[in-house]
């Protein structure tokens, strides 16, 4: 990756590129089967006004999505590693945490979401996650199936993540693609990409 080109946007991000109004949106993706409305996701949140957009994807998140259908640059655990060669290089998850106004996972499955909670940052995603400023919104959606939401460590880790002051943009029930039916299922697109706008239209706050 070269993220010094046009539109690869510069490492730094300051004061002077904030106000002009641009609002740069990071979305993580996780290995959920609700990856699948990533294309979607991401072509919504590009026609809030102002807004860019970049992804962020876990391994397994790959499985469920083409990338073709995404028109962002998206980010992995490959290029972390490939942009660092020696002492002067830009380490990728501080050029995102430092880029982004606000991130938001959707998908986040049980997996990240148990690793989340107890601060374990072992690929890209959760290394942004980890070094995340937590004065800029960071939202969460979780999506798994019925049986897992119900498993009693899923509350306590959500709460945690509250705690963290990251927001939960809720699961809804539903007739899950498993065939089970239940509460578990990443909240609609349409909900996602309206609590992004809220928080994007609150003052940002000075890190
Ligand atoms: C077809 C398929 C669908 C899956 N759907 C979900 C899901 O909706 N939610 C979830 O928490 N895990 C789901 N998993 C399990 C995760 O992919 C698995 O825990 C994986 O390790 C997550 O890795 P990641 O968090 O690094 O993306 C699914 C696995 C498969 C094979």
């Amino acid at each position: 990756v070269n993220m010094q080109t046009e539109d690869h946007v510069p490492y730094v991000k300051d004061d002077q590129q904030k106000s002009c109004g641009k609002m740069q949106v990071l979305v993580g993706v996780t290995g959920s089967v609700a990856a699948l409305k990533l294309p979607l996701l991401v072509s919504q949140l590009r026609l809030l006004p102002g807004v860019e957009v970049k992804v962020v994807t876990t391994e397994h998140a790959k499985h469920f999505y083409n990338p073709e259908e995404v028109s962002v640059e998206i980010y992995s655990d490959k290029d972390e590693w490939e942009l660092w060669k020696k002492r002067s290089d830009p380490v990728l998850h501080i050029e995102l945490r430092r880029w982004a106004d606000l991130f938001v996972i959707a998908p986040l499955d049980a997996n990240t979401l148990g690793k989340i909670a107890s601060g374990i940052c072992d690929n890209l995603l959760t290394c942004v996650v980890r070094a995340w400023d937590t004065s800029r919104p960071l939202l969460f959606c979780p999506a798994m199936n019925t049986a897992m939401w119900q498993h009693p460590i899923t509350a306590q880790q959500i709460s945690r993540l509250k705690e963290f002051g990251y927001v939960e943009i809720p699961c809804i029930a539903k007739k899950l693609v498993c065939g089970d039916e239940g509460k578990g299922a990443m909240a609609e697109v349409s909900t996602i990409v309206s609590v992004v706008k809220q928080h994007l239209q609150e003052p940002v706050k000075s890190s």
